[in-house]
């Protein structure tokens, strides 16, 4: 067995992959976007590969984020715990991390959806907990909008009462016992009769406790309010940090709020997201890349990159030297990404180069290249103590992940960082987690 630390690997899904472009291309199917089989497919690739879990983000709204129904992202989706649920089906060990808002819901019925879940994964299942900063999804819920402390206030309680309802059965309740004909012992069986300032729930849950006592909870929030709901009870963080000194503290400040909790640090895995591109060469990696952004539209990368860059580009040439004197001194939002692009650009640089560094940054942590070259990348953040593994997001599928499963997990293998076989049959259990004791068996 190799002494050196093992890391956690989950894919982060959107169907035709992160570029909005991803769709053009010949080597996704046109209906990926509601096709089971296409998802399953993947999943597959992804169990090969031994990764940890596929996660699908989600917001219950359309949003048309490529502008005139360009991009397929936002306006044609799976409900992700159904989608999750039939993909636990067709594999035996992945996991899969399902996106609902605790704005737009309420906590029985998501608790019932993911006890569910993980009942029939056989405990693999995950829930990305988010609280959708979106006045068009507030308009599908009767139109009010929540103010941000309350919309975290709510995510705590609501978090709380899950919590509680999984803990509804304790072990043994369901005794099914023929001879006495007693189904259930209900002295085992507890209403949890919650009354917070936002929501109110009695019990008990009507199901036994899940294979994993609770599915895996995964948290993304970087404000504040964010990073205190997931110290208090995410197993799993998804970051967008964009360089590793920014995710170092990151992932050290929610470490620091754990005890607070009461937990141990390493109960949180703190999973940066990097955008990756690999290849059999650094060449060949470049060529999938260059294939890309050539097949976007210029106005498509150039739309992304106006609404990054918070200036219409509509009217900078293609091949020219970008003018930097249009860019605003100070980003929208305070971002790494942001100087890179304007050093990137003082370098004489054009447009068109500069929409593709763009696309090959996708969320800001972009590697093109070699498995060697990827995994260096990897092993730079981790030595940096910057992440327990990554959550990767591929500008093309499915042959990004494939490439990946093919190329560079085998050299993450190599290099002693991640698995050759699956721990354990359950999620928790493959990212290292113990398994949650029922809060009515503490004595
Ligand atoms: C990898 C990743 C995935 C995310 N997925 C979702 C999602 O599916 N739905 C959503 O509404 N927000 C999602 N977010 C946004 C976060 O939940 C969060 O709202 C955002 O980072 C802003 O933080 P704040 O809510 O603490 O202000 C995601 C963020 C990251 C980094």
């Amino acid at each position: 067995m190799s002494a050196k630390r093992q890391i956690n690997l989950g894919v982060f899904v959107y169907p035709y992959g992160h570029s909005r472009g991803g769709w053009l291309l010949p080597t996704v199917p046109k209906n990926a976007a509601t096709d089971v089989e296409y998802h399953r497919e993947l999943a597959r690739t992804a169990e090969r590969g031994t990764l940890d879990f596929m996660f699908y983000a989600d917001g219950p709204v359309f949003q048309d984020i490529g502008g005139n129904g360009r991009a397929p992202h936002g306006v044609n989706k799976l409900e992700p715990v159904t989608l999750i649920t039939a993909l636990s089906c067709a594999t035996s060990k992945l996991g899969f991390i399902a996106t609902v808002s605790t704005s737009y819901s309420e906590p029985f019925n998501v608790a019932r959806q993911f006890a569910a879940a993980d009942h029939i994964s056989k405990g693999r299942i995950g829930w990305n907990v988010v609280t959708t900063d979106s006045q068009h999804a507030a308009a599908n819920f009767g139109g009010e909008t929540i103010a941000p402390e309350d919309r975290y206030a709510r995510a705590r309680e609501f978090v709380d009462v899950a919590f509680g309802l999984w803990d509804s059965f304790e072990p043994g309740a369901v005794t099914a016992d023929r001879e006495s004909a007693v189904y259930l012992d209900v002295s085992k069986v507890h209403p949890l009769n919650f009354q917070g300032k936002h929501l109110s729930v009695r019990g008990p849950l009507d199901v036994e406790r899940s294979p994993q006592g609770r599915p895996v909870i995964a948290q993304a929030g970087g404000s504040e309010d964010g990073l205190e709901l997931a110290a208090m009870s995410a197993d799993v963080v998804f970051s967008v940090a964009n360089n590793p000194e920014k995710a170092r503290e990151t992932r050290l400040s929610i470490r620091e709020r754990a005890a607070k909790y009461n937990r141990s640090p390493d109960e949180i895995k703190f999973l940066p997201g990097l955008s990756i591109i690999a290849g059999a060469t650094d060449a060949e990696a470049q060529a999938k890349l260059d294939l890309l952004v050539n097949t976007m539209p210029p106005a498509m990368g150039m739309a992304s990159l106006s609404m990054f860059l918070g200036v219409d580009l509509s009217s900078v040439a293609l091949d020219e030297p970008f003018p930097v004197e249009i860019l605003p001194e100070k980003p929208k939002a305070s971002s790494a990404l942001f100087e890179a692009y304007v050093a990137f650009v003082k370098q004489g640089k054009t447009l068109r180069q500069l929409i593709r560094l763009f696309a090959e940054k996708q969320l800001g942590n972009g590697v093109t290249g070699s498995a060697q070259r990827v995994a260096d990348t990897l092993e730079e953040w981790l030595a940096a103590e910057a992440a327990d593994g990554f959550i990767l997001m591929f500008p093309m599928l499915p042959t990004g992940l494939e490439d990946f499963v093919t190329f560079v997990v085998p050299e993450l293998r190599r290099r002693g960082i991640f698995r050759e076989d699956y721990e354990s049959d359950h999620l928790r259990g493959n990212l290292g987690l113990r398994y949650p004791e029922n809060r009515h068996m503490r004595r």
